[in-house]
């Protein structure tokens, strides 16, 4: 049997326990190692998920040989430094989304993975479950005809809404269109590639970060994309593609993607599909990093690097046109 990949976790939080939990679920992966900036949270999230190695402080677990690969969930503001750290020493990384706070930022990241020849991918889980894999089968094979429009949105109300806290700290990069925008945005990147224009319309909140943001992005052939994302309030969060042959509906959560419905035009036929998590969906996007480092790639097919730059230089300019930019960017 092969080895399976030796994972460590950066930052120690709520996500990092998804991902843990994913871990658990996946055919070859294994948590090996946690690194926190305090020895009391590296020591408690060791002993919830038995991680046999601890560190107190990320450069440590950097430049540790008991890993493979490290996976970053930081607040957005420190993906860019933790994952230079990891990638200088030669470790394989997956960066929670957004890979960073900007293209500059994540020019630099791509630059240094390709310098140290090492594996890095942002972790946009929900490209990988069978499901959202299914959806971009179906659109590839031209099931739904010339894709036109594009619908998402991505809207939830925090229970905590410190301003301190990542959601909402600007030193943090927080924001609606960061947090939770980059999924409708990466959405309809995968499905329609990299829009020529657009308009968009933000609403800043007291601590001066987007709580709402919406945006219409057009492209080549005139195709729309509306998309939506929100920290004030719950929506549907559902996305839906209408082709001219038919129109493909992802049910709410879109962003755990496991149920859709399928229209044709033609025949007015209505097709239900499940396909339900094995694990709890992180598992997908584990699984598939520890089949790139088998297959000794440097970037992936399903999130590729230019993508993820792309969809930065689409965040950056929607925050031009709405007027705002984060404290260490002025
Ligand atoms: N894929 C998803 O569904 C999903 C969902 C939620 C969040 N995320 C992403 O995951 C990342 C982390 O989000 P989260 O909700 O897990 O955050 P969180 O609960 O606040 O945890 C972030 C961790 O980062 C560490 N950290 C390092 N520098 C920090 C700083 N300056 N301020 C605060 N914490 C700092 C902290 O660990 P130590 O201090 O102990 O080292 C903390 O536990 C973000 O990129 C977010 O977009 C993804």
């Amino acid at each position: 049997m092969k080895e399976k990949v030796r994972w460590g976790i950066i930052g120690p939080g709520r996500i990092a326990r998804a991902f843990a939990e994913g871990l658990h679920h996946s055919q070859n992966g294994k948590l090996v190692a946690i690194a926190s900036r305090s020895k009391e949270r590296a020591e408690r999230f060791s002993k919830e998920w038995q991680v046999p190695f601890q560190f107190y402080s990320y450069q440590e677990l950097a430049e540790s040989s008991v890993v493979d690969a490290v996976y970053i969930a930081t607040p957005h503001s420190e993906h860019m430094d933790t994952t230079i750290l990891c990638l200088q020493n030669k470790k394989n990384v997956l960066c929670e989304k957004p890979l960073a706070v900007n293209a500059s930022q994540v020019k630099t990241m791509i630059e240094s993975a390709r310098a140290e020849n090492v594996l890095l991918m942002e972790g946009m889980w929900s490209r990988f479950p069978p499901l959202m894999r299914k959806v971009k089968e179906i659109v590839l094979a031209g099931s739904l005809g010339e894709i036109f429009s594009i619908q998402a949105d991505f809207g939830f109300l925090p229970k905590n809404k410190d301003p301190n806290g990542r959601l909402f700290n600007p030193a943090l990069a927080g924001g609606s269109l960061l947090d939770i925008g980059i999924y409708p945005l990466s959405f309809a990147s995968m499905i329609l590639g990299m829009p020529k224009s657009f308009a968009a319309l933000a609403t800043l909140g007291k601590t001066q970060v987007d709580e709402q943001t919406s945006c219409i992005l057009k492209y080549e052939n005139g195709a729309h994309a509306l998309l939506h994302s929100s920290l004030r309030c719950e929506t549907n969060q559902e996305a839906f593609i209408a082709g001219t042959d038919g129109s493909l509906r992802l049910h709410k959560q879109c962003w755990k993607p496991q149920k859709m419905t399928i229209q044709s035009h033609h025949s007015r036929k209505e097709e239900y599909i499940e396909m339900p998590f094995e694990g709890n969906g992180f598992n997908y996007e584990a699984e598939h990093f520890g089949q790139l480092l088998e297959e000794d790639k440097k970037d992936s097919e399903v999130m590729p690097l230019e993508e993820s730059l792309s969809i930065a230089r689409t965040m950056d300019k929607i925050r031009e046109s709405c007027g705002f930019k984060y404290p260490f960017e002025e």
